[in-house]
């Protein structure tokens, strides 16, 4: 077998090593345009995970990496004339030029042909070759003279980086965040070697502008950095390495196989630096192209048809980890804010794998610090504090004279269930079994105004004296036996109304016994679906009128809050997105004027429902729709509301068209309702893949919300609360009939909070036990 590699980065390295070494009777021949010991930049890091691996495939490489590499555990965040240190991160740095060595060495003691100062610009080179492995870097050529077959998408991010050196030693990972008159400057720094660090230098491009930083030269805008960061330097200079200021490209490929071409590591897919992971997926890549081979022998068809197969959903967590993690960084100014504390925890928990649990075990005394801020913010609010070690999905809320014993929400869940709209003994177990289970707050389902704005024949209203007494009879028992509040969720389905039961084809229109629907435009919701009237003046004054009666009957039966549905694409969402609303007057167009129908609702509502209970909006805050509603315009409209007397922004996404993309992941909609509550200065619900204690805490503690609803995951566990509760030995007031089974839990959560804590501690991985050497 022939194999040709192009690239002698870590992706093309590493896996003519791992080939060479299982297979020696093949021809493994690598190129590189570089000499071999040519190196643009300065160190990479791996995690202890990612070098326990490494010693799995190549044992010898790994132990000569470990031979050249610096060790830390900590992360040291400056912040505002503060050092946030934050423990038991287990990271190695080495110098990116060491490491290729260290890899050429390797594969050329194993008789990997390599073929230095070679460019390659024509791949007839290899006609011959079973397997043209195209390992050519983030500007691939490979990619790009085949990009109608390789479909590349390349997002180039706004904010400016540059790669530097120095000689400063840290003995941690170091963020520093620098204040300057033309803006911050961010400084991303390690460690690789004794007396080598690197030197990542990140600004927003209004900054990098206003610094004059677009019209220096390399050496000039090393200089200028010298006097940004010169405390940080103490005494060092920077040192420069084809050291150009860049925007960082994210590229994905919708194919990553070409007959027997295949792209591997940065050509195919990149993940920002912020992270780290850059080589960390270059020889993963690696590792799984070996693994492809390995499982089909000969068949390279089959081999990198296995390869795309079985990768792919790797290399798109770590790229969403990363982009997740950029966007951090491109949004300082939503934090700039924060006490140092809860920056830290923010700039920690960015990514999503470092949440509140698991720094609890590695840092306990940042989080415990984490938390006593939480509950220090908590007291300057004016709120009341449970204790000042309460983890905040404990801690109490407040809106208007609403007061909640803890975070955490049933997310609104339309159980299809109703008779005629009427709320009957399922609703009463289903929501009082949540109440009992612990839940601060509980929703109804989206109940409707009237007859005809009902989602399904299932779904429950509140427009009968009937429906009054039904919801009436749920208040008083979750009223009479638990802490819970409740809030009422009002909507309208417009265009989606008379579809079927969710079990029996979710939005699908009803064959027989549909009503008349209306929308903000005759546009139905599915091609099949059917064309809903567009709402003329008189119905709108009529649907206004039914809102503010159940608004009324709420009350009457003796709600806490009420919510106004603005999401989903129903009646009023329809309204807010511009794919639904076509309309020519003034309630069409621009955001102000698509607003005004579901304004005018929720002022009505706000005039019917008293001053003392405070109100909610429920958004899709994206229609993840080109030409959809953009998040800029979901903080717009969260002003608005928060104006017209809204006291939380219930934020969800999506579902106004059927042929949405949205993007799912964990709490994968927590970022929009950070960046409202953030931007916009108001109260937020964060909802959607949450689903446990670990992640509500997390987006709590980081301020990406004020409150956390959990849907499905309350499907499944009514005591999600009680349990998460019991878990942080919390003293939780839970029904006297309940009391005995609560305090089991307390000590059996006590006993397990041990054993992992044991379990993890002998688990350590490799890199760790080196450190402590
Ligand atoms: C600012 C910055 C900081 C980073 N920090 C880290 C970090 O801390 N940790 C980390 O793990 N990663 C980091 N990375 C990412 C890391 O550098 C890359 O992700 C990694 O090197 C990708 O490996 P690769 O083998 O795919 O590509 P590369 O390392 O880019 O290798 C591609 C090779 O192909 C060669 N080549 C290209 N075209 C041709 C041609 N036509 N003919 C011959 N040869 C050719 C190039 O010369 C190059 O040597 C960082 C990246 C940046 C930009
Ligand atoms: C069966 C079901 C019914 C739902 N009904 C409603 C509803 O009536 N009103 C509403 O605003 N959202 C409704 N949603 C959305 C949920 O409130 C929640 O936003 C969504 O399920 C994401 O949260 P989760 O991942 O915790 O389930 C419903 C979701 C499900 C699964």
């Amino acid at each position: 077998m022939k194999i040709s590699i192009l690239g002698g980065g870590p992706a093309g390295l590493y896996f003519s090593i791992l080939l060479k070494k299982s297979r020696p009777d093949y021809d493994v021949a690598l190129y590189e345009r570089n000499r071999a010991d040519d190196t643009f930049g300065f160190g990479v890091v791996f995690s202890d995970q990612t070098l326990d691996i490494f010693r799995r495939y190549d044992p010898l490489s790994h132990s000569a990496i470990l031979d050249n590499f610096a060790y830390w555990d900590d992360v040291a965040i400056h912040f505002k004339d503060e050092v946030i240190r934050v423990g038991g991160n287990g990271f190695c740095g080495c110098s990116r030029q060491t490491l290729l060595r260290l890899l050429q060495e390797r594969a050329a003691g194993l008789g990997v042909a390599l073929h230095f100062n070679r460019e390659i610009d024509d791949l007839a080179l290899f006609a011959d070759s079973d397997l043209i492995v195209a390992a050519d870097g983030i500007n691939s050529q490979v990619r790009t003279r085949y990009a109608d077959h390789f479909q590349p998408a390349i997002d180039l991010r706004p904010n400016k980086f540059v790669w530097l050196g120095s000689t400063r030693p840290f003995d941690a990972f170091t963020f520093f965040f620098r204040e300057t008159q033309h803006g911050v400057f961010i400084a991303h720094c390690y460690q690789y070697e004794k007396g080598h660090s690197t030197w990542v230098i990140e600004t927003d491009p209004a900054t990098w502008v206003r610094a004059g930083l677009d019209k220096m030269s390399e050496a000039q805008s090393a200089l200028f950095l010298e006097t940004i960061f010169t405390e940080e330097l103490a005494g060092h200079r920077l040192i420069t390495n084809r050291s150009l200021w860049r925007s960082f490209p994210v590229i994905r490929n919708a194919r990553w196989v070409k007959g027997n071409i295949v792209l591997l590591g940065d050509a195919k897919a990149t993940a920002h630096f912020s992270i780290g992971a850059g080589t960390k997926l270059a020889m993963e890549d690696a590792i799984a192209l070996f693994e492809a081979l390995n499982a089909h022998g000969d068949d390279i068809g089959a081999s990198l048809a296995g390869f795309e197969r079985e990768r792919r959903e790797d290399v798109e967590k770590t790229q969403h980890a990363a982009n997740v993690s950029l966007v951090w960084f491109e949004h300082l100014a939503r934090f700039w804010n924060y006490s140092p504390i809860k920056f830290a925890f923010g700039l920690m928990t960015r990514s999503k794998s470092i949440t509140y649990d698991n720094l609890a075990m590695r840092a306990p005394a940042f989080v415990q610090a984490v938390t006593r801020e939480f509950a220090r913010e908590q007291e300057a609010m004016g709120l009341p504090v449970r204790g000042p070690d309460v983890p905040p999905m404990f801690q109490p809320f407040r809106l208007r004279n609403m007061e909640l014993d803890n975070r955490v929400v049933l997310s609104p869940m339309c159980m299809y269930s109703a008779e005629e709209g009427l709320p009957d003994d399922w609703h009463l177990v289903h929501l009082g079994a949540r109440a009992l289970g612990g839940a601060g707050l509980i929703f109804t389902e989206m109940t409707n105004v009237s007859r005809e704005a009902r989602i399904t024949h299932g779904c429950a209203g509140l427009y009968t004296d009937a429906q009054e007494a039904g919801w009436k009879r749920v208040v008083d028992f979750v009223h009479g036996h638990s802490r819970a509040k409740l809030c009422m969720q009002l909507g309208h389905a417009g265009r989606k109304g008379a579809t079927k039961l969710i079990w029996d084809g979710m939005d699908e229109p009803l064959e027989e016994g549909a009503w008349p629907l209306i929308a903000a435009s005759a546009i139905p919701y599915h091609p099949h679906s059917q064309v809903p009237r567009a709402m003329t003046r008189a119905d709108m004054d009529q649907a206004k009128g039914e809102f503010v009666q159940a608004a009324r009957r709420a009350d009457r039966a003796g709600f806490d809050m009420l919510e106004l549905h603005c999401g989903h694409g129903y009646l009023l969402a329809s309204f807010i997105s511009p794919l639904t609303n076509v309309r020519a007057d003034e309630y069409g167009g621009s955001l102000e004027n698509r607003l005004r129908y579901p304004l005018e609702i929720f002022t009505a509502l706000r005039g019917a429902w008293p001053a003392a209970k405070p109100m909610s909006v429920r958004i899709s805050a994206t229609d993840w729709k080109e030409g959809g509603l953009t998040g800029e315009e979901s903080v717009e409209m969260a002003r608005l509301f928060s104006e017209a007397g809204c006291d939380l922004i219930d934020v969800s996404t999506g579902q106004t068209v059927h042929d949405a993309e949205p993007v799912y992941g964990r709490m994968f909609q927590t970022p929009f309702s950070d960046k409202i509550r953030n931007e916009a200065g108001i109260a937020t619900m964060a909802v959607g893949a949450i689903s446990s204690a670990d992640q509500i805490n997390t987006i709590l503690a980081a301020g990406r919300a004020d409150l956390v609803a959990v849907g499905r995951g309350h499907l499944v566990d009514p005591s999600l609360t009680i349990r998460a509760a019991a878990w942080y030995g919390i003293d939780l007031a839970v029904a006297p009939q309940y009391a005995l089974g609560y305090r089991a839990q307390l000590s059996l959560a006590r006993r397990e909070r041990q054993d992992l804590a044991d379990l993890r501690q002998r688990a350590r991985p490799l890199g760790g036990q080196i450190a402590d050497k």
